[in-house]
């Protein structure tokens, strides 16, 4: 499992595959909510994975998950139902390769630290970590352990994005300047339960303001500038809006008398940060769950020679679009470069990808989690990627409470990300 500290940056997944071992890799879930059951069922359509245990502190959750594995023909799972701390117990057994973390966000880095300790690969989902400290715990760990931690950054693997990566790569944008990306998903009813008290995710928008969900966003923006690896982020500044569509929700949802409607929200609605790079590219990223909108996760990204932008699902590239006849540049269909410049997953696994979630890029990041782990190879997304994109949420809360003021990100990498080689992605 132990990957030596100098290799540890360098690790993609190019030569680093070792002999494929016969047996299937066994990974247990921590959390079967909404999001774990789902990522449980995509892993298991996918051959050479066994589920030997599941924990939750639901029970009637753990008996569907243990139901659902069954099904597939796999032994029925051991269920961890215990309380909170039960996943202790289950990572001490020796059956294991994996976990996936799936839990509420205060949960992640510590799961996630306890299971690189019982030497196993630690998926997480986003963001891993909620405070600075919490990211250097991550990354501690990792390096003291050799345990790799990946954070399933699904977006990361979607086909535009991996497309987009292509034509970086190859350079067809010229040199890269800029990029906007955002969360931007009106979430209502991820603030109130049917009684009007506050969901777990609210809990944060009652009490934190800044950019509370980066990653989906930040990842794919990471990988196109090569971040970590030949460039960083340097610093950003980060403001808020107002707070309004709570206490709006809540007044259409329970009636301006009930105490939803009165609840103060910190989180304003429309956060919106800017970050530096080493090199000097820029990035804006918004963040907006609160006032009613289209999903948009924006995707834009501008260099020398041209800009793709996701939004509008379209490309200019200066001397092969087209132009007005005034001369002015016009939009082109990206059809053509999705033709051209595929990404290799996504030639190899949209087929056995098309009934995933988000339009298949749930299975292949499941597939590249289990690739690193059934090679005992460093993970794509690795623990310095997981605290990078993540730490942006503590960051962008100091910021907005100091008036935006311009805020450091930590370097992980202690300056490797000067030496380190693009990530392949294969
Ligand atoms: N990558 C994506 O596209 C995506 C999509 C949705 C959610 N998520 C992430 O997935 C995570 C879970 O979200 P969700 O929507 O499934 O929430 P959820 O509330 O539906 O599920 C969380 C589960 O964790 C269980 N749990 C809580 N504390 C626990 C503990 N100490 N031990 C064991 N189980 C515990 C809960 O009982 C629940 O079943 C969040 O981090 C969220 O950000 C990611």
């Amino acid at each position: 499992m132990r990957l030596s500290r100098r290799r540890w940056m360098a690790a993609g997944l190019v030569g680093l595959a070792q002999a494929q071992t016969e047996r299937p890799v066994r990974v247990a879930m921590l959390g079967v909510g909404n999001r774990g059951t789902s990522l449980m069922r995509t892993m298991l359509s996918q051959p050479g994975v066994d589920v030997p245990a599941v924990c939750d502190v639901n029970e009637e959750r753990v008996s569907r998950a243990q139901e659902l594995v069954a099904k597939t023909g796999r032994g029925k799972p051991e269920g961890y139902q215990r309380g909170p701390e039960d996943y202790r117990r289950l990572l001490d057994r020796t059956d294991l390769d994996a976990v996936i973390v799936a839990t509420p966000w205060q949960w992640h880095t510590r799961m996630a630290v306890a299971a690189m300790k019982a030497g196993k690969y630690a998926g997480v989902e986003v963001p891993a970590a909620l405070t600075v400290e919490e990211c250097w715990e991550l990354v501690d760990t990792s390096e003291k352990t050799g345990v790799p931690c990946m954070m399933l950054e699904n977006v990361c693997y979607f086909r535009n994005v991996l497309m987009v990566l292509n034509l970086a790569r190859q350079g067809v944008l010229g040199e890269l300047l800029d990029a906007e990306a955002g969360y931007q998903h009106y979430l209502p009813d991820h603030q109130f339960t049917s009684t009007g008290d506050l969901t777990w995710r609210a809990v944060y928008a009652a009490e934190r303001n800044g950019n509370q969900y980066p990653t989906h966003p930040i990842g794919p923006v990471a990988w196109w500038m090569n971040i970590n690896r030949g460039d960083r982020f340097t610093y950003l500044n980060s403001m808020s809006s107002r707070s309004l569509g709570p206490h709006l929700h809540a007044e259409r949802k329970f009636g301006k008398d009930h105490p939803a409607a009165r609840r103060v929200f910190a989180q304003g609605d429309v956060n919106t940060t800017l970050i530096r790079t080493e090199n000097g590219l820029t990035v804006t990223l918004y963040y907006n769950t609160q006032s009613p909108r289209p999903y948009d996760l924006i995707l834009r990204l501008q260099g020398t020679q041209g800009i793709y932008s996701g939004t509008l699902d379209k490309i200019y590239l200066q001397g092969r679009s087209p132009k007005t006849k005034g001369g002015e540049p016009e939009w082109e269909s990206t059809a053509p470069y999705f033709e051209r410049y595929e990404h290799p997953l996504w030639t190899r696994l949209s087929k056995l990808a098309a009934n995933s979630g988000h339009g298949g890029a749930d299975y292949i990041t499941l597939h590249e989690f289990l690739r690193a782990v059934r090679h005992k190879t460093q993970t794509p997304i690795d623990v310095y990627d997981s605290a990078t994109w993540s730490v942006i949420v503590p960051l962008t809360q100091q910021s907005v409470a100091a008036r935006g003021a311009p805020t450091d990100f930590p370097d992980f990498t202690r300056g490797r990300w000067r030496t380190a080689k693009p990530l392949a992605v294969e």
